[in-house]
């Protein structure tokens, strides 16, 4: 067949997913609470809708079913979490055998689908406990996440060779330590800067584990949300926000995991306002030698920076000065069902960068995605008509096959998401889903971009 965009040879084509938003069961087969089930238990009217992470579309039961699925519409590659408050309830000591039979059945499961796992070990879910030890502000905490990553290396180790530490590393930093949209809704940037360090020392311990398991073609990496800055004007004060809105919220983690330290700009400008974290002897080493094999880019929607005027930062002593408001770029293609920016060029500008100044590691787009309201009213003949959807992703596809022509070395792109999720505060608001979930039947469907997917992913191309 003919085809405009062909993709690479193996190039991988899938979805992903995590524990908290897809698995359902919080408090069966042995699972400890994580911080999202408390937060709830306590606020549960901060949740859209009121609706907390037990309600889910139940993937811990139907994997199976969802499995077969994937397999249906060309899936070859598939990214799932493990929860490590299943795992290993309280963060440490044991294993929850029911927890490891869970997982080493998707597991299996999708290898006899010909469907290859993504496994990622943290996505924003830490187990309550260790939360009240400090979180990712303490050391001791940090060594826990290094015996539970070590724990399933070696669990799961012997047929998954595709890893990864973090999902979004900042986003715990942002919601939990600066803006207060996750637990524990601490608004302070010293202890924010803190948490994305030991973030980062905790991944680089993992990837020094991984490399003691000798797995067999294993690649270990890290998943970012590369959310390239463009300022808003040409004038210097918006030009420099915009770097710095870059060295933090992209730098802060792209640069530890691909060349193994931090950049010295960022260093200065921490010190110049006393908000060094604390490090430990050793650090910078173990950084150094631990890099990443492979890179996961999420990405959704640029930032638009512009310099702060008047405005006094409510968030602390020192954060960036920018000032991000969607509404105020006339001109911009705008999703008008969820009201993101669309800019598909995006994509392209971050693999440019890659290439140019990241030595072109081996990368994939691990999550692109539509998020939209009440789309059911998009339903017709019993499936949703999401051609918004397709397009999305056609177009974002498109800068991606110009990157790959231009030497990238993009391996492949995966939807967020497989089936529409619990997406943490804003629960079931927003849909990204391939397939839609009866919440109350749990029954799947397909939608349009299901089909056009199939299509895209069996001919390797469009
Ligand atoms: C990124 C996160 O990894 C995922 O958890 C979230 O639901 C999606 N973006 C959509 O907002």
């Amino acid at each position: 067949m003919s085809r405009t965009y062909p993709f690479p040879k193996g190039f991988w084509w899938g979805s992903a997913t995590s524990a908290t938003q897809i698995e359902g069961a919080a408090s069966e087969g042995g699972k400890g609470e994580n911080i999202w089930d408390h937060w709830y238990r306590i606020e549960s009217n901060r949740f859209f809708d009121n609706v907390g992470p037990e309600t889910t579309s139940d993937f811990y039961h139907r994997y199976q079913e969802d499995i077969k699925q994937m397999k249906e519409i060309g899936h070859n590659t598939f990214r799932f979490s493990i929860s490590w408050a299943r795992l290993m309830p309280g963060g440490r000591g044991e294993i929850n055998p029911e927890a490891a039979v869970f997982y080493n059945n998707v597991i299996d499961e999708l290898l006899a689908h010909d469907i290859e796992p993504f496994v990622n070990l943290f996505h924003f879910d830490m187990p309550l406990e260790l939360q009240e030890e400090g979180g990712w502000e303490s050391r001791d905490v940090v060594e826990a996440y290094t015996r539970y990553a070590d724990e399933c290396f070696r669990i799961f180790g012997d047929r998954v060779s595709k890893w990864f530490t973090f999902n979004e590393p900042i986003v715990p930093v942002e919601g939990g330590y600066l803006y207060d949209f996750h637990y524990p809704n601490i608004v302070d940037a010293k202890r924010a800067f803190q948490v994305a360090y030991n973030t980062m020392i905790a991944h680089a311990k993992a990837v020094e584990a991984f490399r003691k398991h000798n797995i067999m073609d294993g690649q270990i990496g890290i998943i970012l949300n590369l959310t390239p800055s463009y300022p808003r004007s040409q004038n210097p004060a918006d030009l420099r926000s915009s770097q710095i809105a870059d060295l933090f919220f992209n730098r802060s983690f792209l640069d530890p995991a691909v060349l193994g330290e931090y950049p010295q700009e960022l260093i200065d400008l921490l010190q110049e306002h006393g908000q060094l974290p604390e490090t430990e002897k050793g650090d910078s080493d173990l950084l150094k030698v631990n890099t990443a094999d492979i890179l996961g880019v999420n990405y959704y929607q640029p930032r638009r920076v512009k310099a702060k005027e008047s405005l006094p930062n409510p968030y602390g002593l020192f954060m960036p000065d920018w000032f991000f408001d969607m509404y105020e770029m006339p001109g911009r293609k705008m999703n008008p069902y969820r009201g993101w920016e669309i800019y598909e060029k995006g994509i392209y500008d971050i693999m440019i960068n890659l290439k140019e100044n990241y030595g072109n590691i081996p990368s994939f787009i691990s999550e692109n995605g539509m998020g939209v309201q009440n789309e059911e009213r998009f339903m017709e003949n019993g499936e949703i008509q999401d051609d918004y959807r397709i397009e999305f992703i056609r177009e974002h596809l498109k800068w991606l096959h110009q990157a790959i022509g231009e030497g990238c070395n993009a391996k492949g792109y995966h939807l967020w998401s497989f089936m529409d999720n619990w997406s943490w505060m804003n629960a079931y608001k927003n849909r990204y889903g391939f397939f839609s979930v009866n919440l109350e039947t749990k029954e799947r469907t397909p939608k349009k971009s299901a089909h056009w997917f199939k299509f895209v992913s069996e001919n390797n191309g469009f």
